[in-house]
């Protein structure tokens, strides 16, 4: 979870790593620091805890040379509390030539820690990252080499890392290795870049390349090379990056999570765009490794993520079930890895991601491959470590979601989740195809219909600022409305930091009523009343059970609903669309109520105290 960035070239290596870690400072913020070579050829280090402000106010009371090679980190703690000691870089030996940087997590460092004690060495943190400063320090020495030496420490570590090294002896490279942690290589004219991943650089460059597990990097200004950790050359695969710096910027918004929910309507089209055909029919080409009798034969649908994204793998799989009748079930990535499941050769595998880094989801998908299943990925980030591990990928084009709290993800994800469904269902054969095309043009509808969501916040918004002291909020859904209001109360307890819990409405009766007291706010998403088997007057019987209890109830209703204003203090109404794609909508004032409550209350809402973007450890 912490950001890296490295760079060799004309530019000032300081301004260009400064400006990598802003942008990477969603992937945490405890501390950060870099470290350079100056000309001279002497290692200069700066480092802070805290975010990224406090290290820029200390190279200002303590200015670096001018470099033209450095590396840069921010961090998210996981061994040693956030303090100016444990930041990163850590520099290695004793003549502290070398400077690292980690993202991950070293499992057997405390036997590594005890071999160099045994050996007299000193340390000056409490971190993993430092022991890896030490023995590739002590390996140089002993080997004069310093990739060979690099490649020797980096095979004995354990766990997951990306690490970055310079050394004094060697101011014209900078070395990194990857395993089960993300890295990508930046390429430019005369200078190279190296991130977590590509908004590191993209003001920069946008030709990249991803960094497959155990490789090693050595970079220079005019060259790179990749090789395996046991030396093998690597034959690199160079991609185009389809964003730019601007989008990774906040644009004028009062924030990157305002920005984001803003930019839903896009982030649909876009996952929409080339995938579904002006008369519905659906084109997936990313998937075209899934042969016919593939698609025959899968005999069960596994979906795994975490977070929101297993809230959007709810919602897909009602789609997915109805569309094409295969089976499905959504599975928290940390738990199906854990509990011997029953995986064959007819499994799908759907592993949801926005980073597609998050470590939890990374163990799931590698132990079904084990077992022999396809996994198919929804990722949206181009070069991923799922997305390479992966069969296959839907990449969803939501483009660069800096905001920890995820928004325009979401929405993507779910418009991919409702692309397979159809895609599926036309496979499998289960509906008339006119039936699948209408689906598909009701699809093809829904960017406009959140753009008029976006437009008609106010409501949200006033009622987010006027519960700013709300202690509990409850969110209740039925059917594809549940997951929204999970997705709903894990908004707010990630925004606001207070008790908030989605439940289905139809369980509230069986034990979680009992929560309700007077003046209880409830926010229930409303499901339409114009299907023929809606579940629009259970939920209406629903709110009248909490109401005479004593809830505040706040519906998300579609357009045209005035019964439900009959029971609810406020109603919020979303576009009238296809009940199943309601989702993309009704979870949109959700994101703004959140928004609007936690900035009432002054947090930030870019990056959440305790949270980082990706969390690439388990
Ligand atoms: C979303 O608001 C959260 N920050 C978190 O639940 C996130 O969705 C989860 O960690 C999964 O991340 P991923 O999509 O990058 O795998």
């Amino acid at each position: 979870m912490c950001g890296i960035v490295g760079y060799v070239g004309p530019k000032s290596s300081l301004e260009v790593l400064l400006g990598g870690l802003r942008r990477l400072e969603y992937r945490g913020y405890d501390s950060a620091g870099v470290s350079i070579i100056a000309p001279g050829g002497q290692l200069e280090t700066r480092k802070k805890a805290g975010k990224l402000d406090n290290l820029i106010a200390e190279i200002t009371s303590h200015p670096l040379p001018i470099a033209n090679i450095g590396i840069g980190h921010t961090r998210w703690a996981t061994h040693g509390a956030p303090t100016d000691g444990n930041a990163h870089p850590h520099l290695g030996g004793p003549t502290s030539k070398l400077s690292l940087i980690h993202n991950g997590i070293i499992e057997n460092f405390s036997e590594l820690k005890a071999e160099l004690l045994a050996l007299g060495t000193k340390f000056n943190s409490e971190t993993d990252s430092e022991v890896a400063a030490h023995l590739i320090a002590r390996e140089f020495d002993k080997t004069g080499d310093l990739p060979t030496a690099f490649a020797n420490v980096v095979q004995r570590l354990h766990g997951a890392f990306t690490i970055l090294v310079i050394h004094e002896d060697q101011p014209d490279v900078v070395l990194a290795a990857r395993r089960n942690a993300p890295l990508v290589i930046g390429l430019g004219d005369g200078e190279n870049f190296l991130g977590s991943d590509v908004a590191a650089f993209v003001e920069h460059t946008k030709r990249a390349i991803s960094v497959g597990q155990d490789e090693i990097v050595i970079l220079r200004a005019d060259s790179i090379e990749i090789r395996t950790f046991d030396g093998v050359p690597v034959i690199p695969v160079e991609f185009t990056v389809d964003w730019d710096a601007s989008a990774a910027s906040k644009g004028g918004w009062s924030s990157f999570m305002a920005k984001e929910i803003a930019d839903q309507p896009q982030a649909v089209a876009d996952t929409l765009m080339g995938r579904l055909n002006s008369d519905g029919s659906v084109r997936l080409s990313e998937i075209d490794g899934l042969s016919a009798d593939d698609i025959l034969n899968i005999d069960r649908i596994i979906m795994v993520a975490c977070g929101t994204a297993s809230y959007a793998c709810d919602v897909a799989k009602y789609a997915i079930e109805k569309y094409s009748r295969i089976p499905v079930q959504v599975e928290l990535s940390h738990e199906f890895r854990y509990r011997d499941p029953i995986v064959t050769k007819n499994t799908l595998i759907v592993a949801v991601s926005q980073s597609g880094e998050t470590m939890d989801t990374l163990m799931a998908t590698r132990y079904a491959k084990e077992q022999g299943a396809k996994v198919l990925a929804i990722c949206n980030t181009q070069g991923a470590t799922l997305a390479r591990e992966s069969d296959a990928v839907i990449y969803t084009h939501a483009g660069p979601e800096v905001a920890v709290a995820s928004t325009k993800a979401l929405t993507a994800q779910i418009t991919a989740g409702f692309l397979l469904a159809l895609f599926l269902g036309a496979g499998r054969k289960q509906l008339a195809t006119d039936e699948l095309h209408g689906l598909g043009r009701q699809l093809l509808k829904m960017p406009a219909l959140v753009t008029e969501v976006i437009n008609n916040l106010d409501l949200a918004r006033q009622l987010g600022k006027d519960m700013a002291n709300a202690k509990s909020v409850l969110f209740l859904g039925r059917n594809v409305g549940f997951p929204i209001a999970m997705e709903g109360a894990l908004k707010l307890k990630e925004l606001a930091y207070i008790h908030a819990e989605g439940f289905a409405a139809g369980e509230l009766k069986h034990g979680p009523i009992a929560l309700i007291e007077e003046g209880q706010p409830v926010i229930v998403i409303v499901p339409s009343q114009r299907d023929a088997d809606s579940l629009h007057p259970k939920v209406i019987s629903n709110i009248q059970e909490i109401r005479a209890r004593g809830a505040k109830v706040i519906a998300v209703a579609e357009a045209g609903d005035t019964e439900v204003a009959q029971y609810a203090e406020h109603v919020i109404y979303v576009p009238k669309s296809q009940s199943m794609f309601a989702p993309i909508l009704t979870v949109i004032p959700l994101q703004v109520f959140a928004l609007e409550l936690s900035t009432a209350k002054g947090l930030d809402v870019d990056q959440p105290r305790n949270l980082a973007k990706s969390v690439t450890v388990e």
